[in-house]
């Protein structure tokens, strides 16, 4: 494998597939996904973001690929112990709580921006989250919520007054669909 500091964007997300594939197993029972989210996908989803100056909260934040592309300000949440660990080490300067995302949408005390990579489809816990997100709605703590999908379908269809398809990341593995909420 070569050096992928030498390597451009693209060849960078390439040589990270071919390492994905080749360790497929291991990662793939590691990160709860195929790969973990391309900068492409990360940059799509920060770019949603229409007012980045509010609080933002992420769940599900991973090994930090859209982490690193959000403001220092935000406030990450990932339950997994080694990706938690993994996250504290690269963004020392930043709040990361191994928390479960639930308490952190139900303490939520000012209209807050809130970027979510869990998975909607095959997490038999999503119900949960949903009811979670929709309380948090409800009680006016969440300003606008962004999130992506693998399959064309809308993961929170009938919470928020305003529900948007922002766009297709065909630079994912898989290629995925980014939505917007407000
Ligand atoms: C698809 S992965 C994250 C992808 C991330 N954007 C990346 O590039 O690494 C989803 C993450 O959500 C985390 N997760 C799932 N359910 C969670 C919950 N209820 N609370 C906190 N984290 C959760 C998983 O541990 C996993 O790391």
């Amino acid at each position: 494998m070569q050096n992928l500091g030498a390597l451009s964007g693209l060849d960078r997300e390439l040589a990270k597939i071919a390492t994905r594939i080749k360790n497929f197993k291991s990662w793939t029972s590691s990160i709860g996904a195929i790969c973990e989210s391309s900068q492409f996908l990360a940059r799509r989803m920060r770019n949603a973001i229409s007012d980045p100056s509010l609080p933002i909260l992420e769940l599900g934040a991973g090994f930090g690929s859209v982490t690193a592309l959000l403001p220092e300000s935000t406030v990450s949440v990932e339950r997994e112990k080694t990706r938690y660990e993994h996250l504290t080490k690269i963004f020392p300067e930043r709040t990361i709580l191994d928390t479960c995302a639930l308490p952190a949408l139900a303490h939520l005390s000012t209209p807050t921006v809130v970027v979510s990579s869990i998975p909607s489809v095959n997490n038999s816990e999503f119900e949960f989250l949903r009811d979670g997100i929709a309380q948090a709605y409800k009680a006016g703590m969440i300003a606008e919520l962004v999130t992506y999908t693998y399959f064309p379908h809308d993961p929170l269809a009938g919470i928020f007054a305003k529900s948007e398809l922002a766009g297709l990341e065909m630079l994912n593995v898989p290629p995925a669909f980014v939505w917007k909420y407000s």
